[in-house]
């Protein structure tokens, strides 16, 4: 049995009263939060960056995910490595060499993870799969919570999942976008291991209850 972890994606939370809402995923029981940097250059949209990572740190012992949706993210890894991150990923399509920022994420100490958009095929992570502890498979396009999840996504974390097991490696196949009660088992079955979960998660009374239900499917992993 393998165990399905998730990152909650504060992107749809209440911006205003982000200590709440850091103590209400604490309360959850999310394995990780999910922190989504945005330039508006390499997405149409711009979030939050290093002073917001590090008043959250400050709050909370919870894993912080940070996921880098910049242009040049060599440049800015070990910022947010020093702000508080616990693990970054970062877009293939980004200006940066990957092997490079792989390397700067490395040698802050934490682990890296590779990002694809939706028109990147998933034989484009093969060379870096060796270097990486997670892939995250985009499941919408970058820019914006809430919208629709992409199914044809699935066939890329299937290959990813094949391709880590045959090569012996214990990568995390994370899924970002448009994951609720019916695309999370899909994705699960598919071979997920980490799953994203923002607008989903927010629009709940009790986000416990979506944790929970996240964390059942393990049971039904191969
Ligand atoms: C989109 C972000 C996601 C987003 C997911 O660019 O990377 O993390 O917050 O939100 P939902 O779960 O609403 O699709
Ligand atoms: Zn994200």
């Amino acid at each position: 049995m393998r165990t399905i972890q998730t990152s909650a994606s504060i992107l749809s939370a209440d911006m205003c009263n982000l200590e709440a809402v850091v103590h209400m995923l604490e309360q959850s029981g999310t394995d990780m939060l999910h922190f989504d940097v945005m330039d508006g250059r390499f997405v149409n949209n711009i979030s939050f960056g290093i002073p917001v990572l590090s008043a959250i740190r400050k709050k909370t012992d919870l894993f912080l995910d940070i996921h880098l949706m910049i242009a040049d993210p060599l440049q800015y890894a070990a910022r947010f490595a020093h702000a508080g991150a616990n693990g970054i990923t970062f877009h293939l399509e980004s200006e940066s060499d990957p092997q490079k920022t792989i390397d700067a994420i490395h040698a802050c100490g934490i682990p890296a993870g590779i990002v694809i958009k939706p028109m990147t095929p998933a034989e484009a992570v093969l060379p870096y799969l060796p270097s990486v502890e997670m892939v995250l498979v985009m499941t919408v396009e970058p820019g914006f919570g809430g919208q629709a999840f992409l199914w044809d996504m699935l066939e890329k974390v299937r290959f990813l999942h094949r391709a880590a097991k045959e090569q012996g490696l214990h990568t995390i196949i994370q899924v970002d976008g448009g994951i609720n009660a019916e695309t999370a088992p899909a994705a699960v079955e598919a071979g997920a291991d980490n799953l994203v979960v923002g607008s989903y998660l927010f629009r709940q009374e009790n986000p416990k209850m979506v944790i929970d239900f996240l964390h059942q499917l393990s049971e039904n992993k191969k």
